[in-house]
């Protein structure tokens, strides 16, 4: 089986989609301009010829990647015939065999390998979808109208009058004009047939035209769909506080939450987003997004890579505001908290006394779910904080396969457990 790294297979794959194109630019042009031609095989042709039977035989090999079967193989896979019969087609120098130029024309049936190479290329491409839909469909807009312009020097004939260029540059006017629907009238439609063609065009031209309004205006409304979205969004909840009244100050603080939000997360609830993978796609993205505070706690960076997979998992982000109340003691405790960003104040059930700051990297909410008690103390944020929450089952889960790390958030509540008696007893 052949390797190929991914520039390799693009570079290939750049070379024959240009050789196609040249192909399918030049072998209409020559039919009408220059008809004999084509019944010779020239050394343009059998560089065709080259190129397209080299692509035949590698595309199963370069279609897979690392060993794993890519889309385009497993499609190939479920359909090889055809794509053979296309590239076959498009390889064999017909002429030299047969003297019918318009066979040549067979070379063209390549292009549905580009218009694939496209599609995947749409797939893939994360920036830009709109813009990359855009530009593919200016691409066979612009090929079309190649096309049609051959087709109509081939019903006019080619004058004498002007040179081939002229010929082909006048074909190619009376087209625009006439997909645009604009029509000036100065080339008409003389005989039957020709009447045929410019209906056949005007009617395309419709077509097209609503497709390019269409897309423009869909490609305007969604150039950042992100953005699109996380307005939406806010508009929505600006409605509904309105109708409730939601007091102003409560609003602000809302309106803070959002653009907060829209800042670090483009507004993305990344639960929600990972919800919809297979499990072992979601772990993988889980500890990609749970990475930066995986790294920064140190009790998970001496942990085993399962636990950390397995605490990835389990993590959900949650943001808070200044001044937010994240425990309040004396409350059920439900869930504990890891800090990826910000700082947050420990008080005193009596808010008298901030028995600890505690920055990121580091936990708390932990005494209320290994003690099995109330909240010993309030927790209140200082500003902006991402934090990672774990809910009870989900800690109890992972702490009954890994002793050894139960023992360590253990060791540290008591510390803490110990520091608090400690200042109560001296207060008294
Ligand atoms: P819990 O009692 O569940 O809720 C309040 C949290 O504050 C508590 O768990 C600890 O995580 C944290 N906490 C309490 N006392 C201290 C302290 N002295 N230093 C640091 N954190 C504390």
């Amino acid at each position: 089986m052949f390797k190929y790294t991914n520039l390799y297979q693009w570079g290939w794959r750049l070379i024959v989609a240009t050789t196609t194109l040249v192909a399918a630019v030049d072998i209409p042009v020559r039919l009408v301009l220059d008809y004999q031609s084509l019944g010779r095989v020239t050394g343009f042709d059998w560089f065709i010829t080259l190129i397209f039977a080299a692509d035949m035989l590698l595309n199963p090999a370069l279609a897979t990647r690392r060993g794993r079967p890519a889309r385009d193989v497993l499609e190939a896979q479920a359909n090889p015939g055809p794509w053979f019969a296309i590239d076959l087609a498009a390889a064999v120098p017909f002429t030299a065999f047969l003297a019918l130029p318009p066979l040549q024309l067979l070379r063209l049936l390549k292009l549905a390998r580009v218009a694939e190479m496209m599609r995947r290329w749409q797939r893939a491409e994360l920036h830009n979808p709109n813009v990359i839909r855009l530009v593919v469909f200016l691409f066979w807009l612009a090929l079309g109208l190649h096309w049609l312009a051959c087709g109509w020097l081939s019903l006019r004939g080619v004058s004498p009058d002007v040179t081939e260029g002229t010929n082909y540059l006048l074909a190619l006017y009376w087209c625009v004009t006439t997909l645009a629907t604009v029509g000036y009238g100065d080339i008409t439609p003389t005989t039957n047939v020709e009447v045929m063609y410019a209906l056949l065009t005007i009617s395309l031209g419709v077509g097209v035209f609503g497709y390019v309004i269409g897309s423009v205006a869909s490609l305007l409304a969604n150039i950042d769909p992100a953005r699109v979205r996380h307005q939406e969004m806010v508009e929505r909840v600006k409605a509904f506080m309105r109708y409730r009244q939601v007091p102003s100050a409560l609003r602000q603080r809302i309106l803070d939450y959002y653009e907060y939000l829209w800042e670090k997360r483009l507004g993305y609830d990344e639960s929600l987003a990972v919800s919809g993978l297979p499990p072992s796609l979601r772990t993988e993205v889980c500890l990609f997004l749970n990475r930066e505070i995986i790294q920064k706690v140190p009790l998970f960076r001496a942990a085993s890579e399962e636990f950390v997979r397995a605490i990835a998992l389990e993590m959900r982000p949650v943001i808070y505001m200044p001044g937010d109340y994240i425990i309040r003691a004396g409350d059920i405790g439900e869930e504990m908290y890891f800090i990826s960003q910000g700082t947050v104040e420990v008080l005193s059930a009596d808010e008298r006394k901030v028995y600890a700051v505690l920055k990121s990297g580091e936990f708390f909410g932990e005494m209320a779910l290994l003690f099995n008690q109330l909240r010993e103390a309030s927790v209140r944020a200082l500003d902006y904080c991402d934090l990672y929450l774990l809910t009870r089952a989900s800690l109890e889960r992972t702490l009954v396969r890994h002793p050894e790390i139960a023992a360590r958030i253990t060791a540290i509540a008591q510390q803490r457990r110990e520091e608090n008696v400690q200042r109560q007893e001296k207060r008294h």
